[in-house]
């Protein structure tokens, strides 16, 4: 460890267990929209993710599609493995297959390129990142055509980019695969036309949005659970908001009865909401730049929500009225076929 500065061993001391052994620290740092829409320069996503490290994450999320594995990958290597404070073998790396590149061919190439931005041999986990595939047009991340719609690609074939995913796992550069953003009919679909059977969903998950039939399907067939915007999200209205879309999300974060439970167990409200999702056995990515913030949302396993507490932050459930994300900010997505909502 490191010289003259203590470090947590275990700030987080929760893991789910992958089915291929591997231990994925139940809480994880979110870097979405930390670099992406000029949210957070490189700079300071590199002083954030060098923050989260020293506060204890040692999960760390992102995808090609967030433009931010270079930043990351650069604090890893220099600040924390160089520097022998952490081995790259305590760390759990996931990032994820962007839509240009849903198709088998360009599984491998993407992956080997997102491990050299990353500077490693190999990520924990690797998700498919959604559903819908868009047409491939140099480096961009979503070519929009004449009518402002993106370039959706029709001929998507899930069963196809598993079998490259899979792949990917025989050849050591993957350890676990998985998907984000697929409905639950499309990931029965995985199951009966795969070798090696996902490891992960990842959704958009918090306590408007429990995904309760989503999670007890994952959990009947082996798939472990992360919540992305585990705080609702506060900060994506802009991304919406950058392609005329007007929306307004609710402030989970100031839920009245929230913020009665964190009131009553000295906690924030953000504590809470965290706790929640873990308690229930799902991994949670929140994402800060702020390093008071970075600190705070990994302190969720000192304390535990009573079952009358458990009770009255499930009943503020939504259903799918809860979702926030509903990835319009694609605009035309929805005409996607494997469009999942
Ligand atoms: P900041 O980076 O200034 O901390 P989510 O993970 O649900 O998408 O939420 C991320 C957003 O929530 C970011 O805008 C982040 O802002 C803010 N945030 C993160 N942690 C907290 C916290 N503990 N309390 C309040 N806001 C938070």
């Amino acid at each position: 460890m490191g010289i003259g500065i203590r470090y947590p061993d275990m700030a987080c001391p929760a893991f789910a267990t992958l089915p291929n052994g591997a231990q994925m620290p139940l809480l994880g740092y979110g870097t979405w929209q930390a670099n992406f829409c000029v949210q957070a320069g490189a700079e300071e996503l590199e002083a954030a993710v060098d923050a989260a490290l020293r506060c204890g994450y040692r999960h760390i999320d992102t995808a090609a599609f967030y433009l931010n594995e270079p930043s990351i990958g650069k604090v890893i290597q220099e600040k924390w493995i160089d520097t022998g404070k952490v081995r790259r073998e305590d760390l759990f790396l996931v990032t994820k297959l962007p839509p240009t590149r849903l198709r088998a061919p360009a599984v491998r190439p993407t992956l080997q390129r997102s491990l050299r931005d990353l500077r490693t041999d190999y990520v924990d986990l690797y998700l498919v990142h959604a559903p819908f595939g868009i047409l491939e047009r140099g480096d961009e991340l979503l070519p929009v055509g004449e009518d402002g719609n993106v370039l959706l690609d029709m001929e998507t074939d899930h069963v196809a980019v598993w079998k490259a995913m899979e792949e990917e796992v025989d050849a050591g550069r993957a350890k676990a695969i998985g998907i984000s953003n697929f409905n639950q009919r499309q990931i029965q679909r995985i199951l009966d036309n795969c070798r090696i059977r996902p490891a992960n969903l990842q959704v958009e998950l918090h306590v408007y949005l429990q995904q309760r039939p989503l999670v007890e399907f994952c959990q009947q067939n082996g798939i472990t659970v992360t919540a992305y915007s585990p705080l609702g999200s506060p900060g994506s209205e802009k991304i919406y908001n950058s392609v005329g879309i007007e929306v307004t999300f609710p402030d989970l974060i100031s839920n009245p009865v929230v913020k009665e439970i964190a009131s009553a167990l000295n906690k924030t409200t953000a504590q809470v909401l965290l706790r929640h999702i873990v308690q229930r056995g799902i991994a949670a990515i929140p994402k800060s730049t702020n390093e008071r913030r970075i600190a705070q949302n990994i302190q969720v396993f000192d304390f535990e929500l009573s079952a009358e507490d458990m009770v009255k932050l499930d009943a503020l459930d939504r259903g799918d009225e809860g979702r926030l994300i509903d990835m319009k900010f694609v605009v035309g997505v929805e005409n996607h076929p494997e469009y999942a909502w």
